[in-house]
C-alpha cells in the first residue's frame, strides 16, 4: 500500500477544493437517493446538546454545515477546521453565506491545539485514511473529547466505487498507477475503522448510507480519475475518453456502487 503523502496532501491535491469538487459532482449529479449524504449524516447529530461545542477536523470546503445551515441549532459553538490553509480560507469564504458564527483554525489532526475534554463532539469525515500516524489521530480526538461526549467519522467501504477500479483495470491500469497515494483509503474503511475505534473508544456503531450512482455520461467520470495524481499522455487520455465513452453509452445507465457511511464512537 502507497503511504499517504501529507505533503502532496496539503499543497496539491487538498491546496484547495478544485479536485475534490470533481469527485462531489460525481456523486451530486448522478446519485439515485434524493436525500443527501451530508442531510443524511447531519441527522446523525440529533442527540447532541442545545449547546453542544463541536470540533470538526479535515472539513475540506465546509461543505457539511453549508448544506445544513438552515437547521443548524443556534446554541451550537462550531470550530471548522483543516491542515490546509486553502481549504480553510474556502470555509470562511462559503459559511459566511450562513447566518451564524462559525470559528476557523488551521490543524493537523494529528496533533490538535486545543485543551483535554473541550467538545462534545468531534467529526472527522473522509479523512481519516489520508492521516499517516492515525493511532496518534484517534487519541488525540478523544483527548479533546468531554467525558459522554460524541466522535462522528464517515468513511468509505471496500466495495466503494468498484466499478471504476473494474474499468480501469480493464483499460490496462492498476490502482496505484493512477491512485498514488489514494491507494491508502483502504487504511481506514468501513469494515477496519470499529477495531481502529476501539483502542479509544468503548462503544462503536457503524451506519451505512443507502445509495447508488447512475451515470449517463463519461465526462463526469473522466474528470473524477484526472482529480487523482495520475499521469497520461494526451493520447492515453483521449484513448482512456473513448473506452469509457463506449462503455458507458452502451449500459444507457452505468451503475457505479456506493459504500459509505458513518462511525459513531463514545
Ligand atoms: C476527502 S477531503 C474531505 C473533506 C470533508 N471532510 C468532506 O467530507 O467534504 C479530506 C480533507 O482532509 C484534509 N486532511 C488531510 N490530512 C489531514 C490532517 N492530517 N489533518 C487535518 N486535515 C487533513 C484535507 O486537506 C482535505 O480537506
Amino acid at each position: 500500500m502507497t503511504a499517504p503523502d501529507p505533503e502532496y496532501l496539503k499543497h496539491e491535491q487538498y491546496k484547495d477544493s478544485t479536485r475534490l469538487q470533481a469527485r462531489a459532482r460525481l456523486h451530486a449529479d448522478y446519485s439515485r437517493n434524493p436525500y443527501s449524504w451530508f442531510e443524511w449524516m447531519f441527522d446523525l447529530y440529533h442527540d447532541l446538546p442545545e449547546n453542544a461545542r463541536i470540533l470538526e477536523l479535515g472539513a475540506g470546503a465546509g461543505w457539511l454545515w453549508l448544506k445544513n445551515g438552515r437547521r443548524i441549532p443556534g446554541g451550537w459553538d462550531i470550530t471548522v477546521s483543516d491542515f490546509s490553509a486553502g481549504m480553510v480560507a474556502e470555509q470562511r469564504n462559503n459559511l459566511a453565506r450562513i447566518p451564524r458564527p462559525f470559528q476557523f483554525e488551521e490543524i493537523d489532526i494529528q496533533n490538535i491545539a486545543f485543551p483535554d475534554q473541550t467538545f462534545d463532539a468531534v467529526i472527522a469525515n473522509n479523512m481519516l485514511y489520508h492521516v499517516p500516524d492515525r493511532p496518534k489521530a484517534i487519541s488525540e480526538m478523544r483527548r479533546v473529547l468531554k467525558p459522554g461526549g460524541t466522535l462522528f467519522t464517515a468513511t468509505n467501504g471496500e466495495h466503494h466505487l468498484q466499478e471504476v477500479h473494474h474499468l480501469m483495470a480493464r483499460f490496462g491500469f492498476q490502482p496505484n498507477e493512477y491512485l498514488g497515494g489514494f491507494v491508502s483509503v483502504k487504511g481506514y474503511t468501513l469494515e477496519n475503522a470499529t477495531e481502529q475505534l476501539r483502542a479509544a473508544f468503548n462503544h462503536v456503531e457503524l451506519h451505512r448510507y443507502d445509495d447508488e450512482i447512475l451515470l449517463t455520461e463519461a465526462k463526469p467520470l473522466v474528470d473524477y480519475i484526472l482529480s487523482f495524481p495520475i499521469e497520461l499522455s494526451p493520447e492515453r487520455l483521449a484513448a482512456l475518453q473513448t473506452f469509457l465513452e463506449a462503455e458507458i453509452s452502451h449500459t444507457g445507465q452505468f451503475p457505479i456502487t456506493k459504500d459509505m457511511g458513518v462511525l459513531i464512537a463514545r
